[in-house]
């Protein structure tokens, strides 16, 4: 297949590379850009482990072509830093991590959940366990997970009021 040169923005730098047309926006970021918190796990669109933010909105690595990426700004988990702070700091006080390979990806889909209900209502626990539903976790259980979203997501709301 042939190769197809493309510029994208990767946590706030430009790239210009070529690739190969049926690399992965995944083995892109994890072997082209080295950035390894992009986990894969299933590599067909399953476990959400490779989870990324483009153009704002949470995509499976794995199932999108580094070439589809020309354009576009990415977030991997390493571009979230101070952003996932507190929810770093709560997953790990109430315990939402074990092994932590399915963390990126959570952090990913936590981070869109919080910035899509930035001025909304609290967060439910419903709801969290939905916006959640598409990553997989083997070791916890997910409840110190969703705890750990609702007390981010909501804290940010009581200091949205004050
Ligand atoms: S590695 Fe992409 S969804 Fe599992
Ligand atoms: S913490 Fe191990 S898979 Fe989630």
């Amino acid at each position: 297949m042939t190769d197809i040169p493309i510029e994208v923005t990767v946590n706030g730098a430009r790239f210009r590379r070529t690739v190969a047309g049926r690399l992965s926006l995944a083995d892109f970021l994890r072997e082209e850009l080295r950035l390894t918190g992009t986990h894969l796990g299933c590599e067909h669109g399953v476990c959400g482990a490779c989870s990324v933010l483009v153009d704002g909105r949470s995509v499976r690595a794995c199932l999108m072509l580094a070439a589809q990426a020309d354009g576009r700004e990415v977030t991997t988990v390493e571009g979230l830093g101070e952003q996932a702070r507190p929810l770093r700091e709560c997953l790990a006080r109430r315990h939402g991590l074990q092994c932590g390979f399915c963390t990126p990806g959570f952090l990913i889909t936590a981070t869109e959940l919080l910035q899509d209900n930035e001025s909304g209502k609290p967060l439910t626990e419903e709801g969290v366990r939905e916006a959640i539903s598409g990553n997989i976790c083997r070791c916890t259980g997910y409840q110190g997970i969703v705890e750990a979203v609702l007390e981010v997501g909501n804290e940010t709301e009581t200091r949205d009021d004050t």
